[in-house]
């Protein structure tokens, strides 16, 4: 695949413009696929893909599984629960065990942020030849989530040709808990990359004004941003100043499980000052599509009337976008591991 030179997923702030036209045009291809009858392709047959989360998840797991089954992979998913991790053996050990079993493809949820990389890095130190995929790493990265959601935006604005230059010059808001989301931050990097506007609207507690100059300088330990021009990110306090001119507007949930510190009022509150209702998008001026990664707190980030209207909200084409994004990066990372022995 033309320039692909990555050997694992781990965050899109090392993601080049080209990087995102190859996923994407890849993904575009296994979207027209049937998805009823003969619908699994052999490319990934021989392979073992093993997804290790640490923490819960609805979507991106079932999503990876049956993305490497659509490719003919085989499929394991460890369980933290009933594992020795309960005896004491170190994660790094763990992961080992499944490598010895055969594992090519790794994809490693953990509520630490950097723990995907730090086991690329001790893997590759080992001698492994796998591949790790980040299924979202503390409040860090979560880049298939990035993907999903800048192909939804691509097909929406050029269902024929869905390529990063859909994004170019449009305004995309996102807003919500940006303090807590791995998802804002992969978006951030996505989207910018593209040529899109990013617009981050939220109360200061849940977004710290420094998140104006995100991507402004690569991550500690990148040497360069692979990308030359970004778009412009900003900061808006309210739905009036963030609104008016969106092209897009995408949601992101209160994460409870992160707040340790009294950071909203109520979610009353939250809702009336932020939450989207069909009234509230008239401020964009035009009809603009909702995204939302899910899970969703029904009547907080959005009214479920929003919720369930599908001629504005895209939650359920993120879904279905999910498995062939998540199809294209198992495949470009098989590629680049080697033919399978
Ligand atoms: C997100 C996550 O886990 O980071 N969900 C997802 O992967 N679809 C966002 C969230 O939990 O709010």
């Amino acid at each position: 695949m033309s320039g692909w030179s990555h050997r694992h997923v781990l965050d899109l702030a090392a993601f080049s413009l080209d990087d995102y036209a190859t996923v994407l045009e890849l993904a575009q291809r296994f979207r027209a696929l049937p998805t009823s009858g003969a619908r699994k392709l052999p490319a990934l047959q021989g392979r073992l893909v093993t997804t290790f989360f640490f923490e819960p998840s609805t979507r991106t797991r079932s999503s990876f599984e049956l993305a490497a089954k659509r490719l003919s992979a085989d499929v394991q998913s460890f369980s933290p629960s009933s594992s020795s991790l309960s005896k004491g053996e170190s994660l790094l050990d763990t992961v080992r065990t499944y490598v010895a079993m055969g594992a090519d493809l790794l994809v490693v949820r953990h509520r630490c942020t950097g723990v995907p990389a730090a086991l690329a890095r001790d893997l590759e130190a080992s001698g492994a030849r796998v591949a790790v995929l980040n299924g979202g790493d503390g409040l860090h990265s979560h880049p298939s989530q990035g993907l999903l959601d800048l192909f939804t935006l691509a097909r929406h604005f050029a269902p024929e040709r869905p390529g990063p230059e859909a994004l170019r010059g449009r305004r995309i808001v996102i807003v919500g808990d940006v303090l807590h989301s791995r998802v804002a931050r992969s978006n951030l990097w996505a989207l910018t990359a593209c040529g899109a506007d990013v617009v981050l609207c939220g109360p200061s507690t849940l977004l710290p004004e420094a998140f104006a100059a995100f991507v402004a300088a690569p991550p500690p330990g990148q040497a360069r941003d692979p990308v030359d021009r970004r778009g412009r990110v900003t900061v808006a306090r309210s739905l009036e100043a963030a609104l008016p001119g969106a092209d897009a507007v995408m949601t992101l949930r209160l994460q409870k499980e992160r707040m340790h510190q009294h950071l909203l009022t109520s979610l009353e509150a939250y809702h009336r000052r932020f939450g989207l209702t069909h009234q509230r998008l008239e401020l964009c001026g035009r009809p603009v599509p909702v995204l939302h990664p899910g899970p969703v707190n029904r009547g907080v980030e959005m009214s479920g009337a929003l919720l369930d209207d599908p001629e504005i909200c895209l939650v359920d084409e993120q879904v279905t976008n999910g498995i062939p994004i998540r199809m294209a990066l198992l495949y470009l990372l098989a590629a680049a591991g080697g033919p399978a022995g």
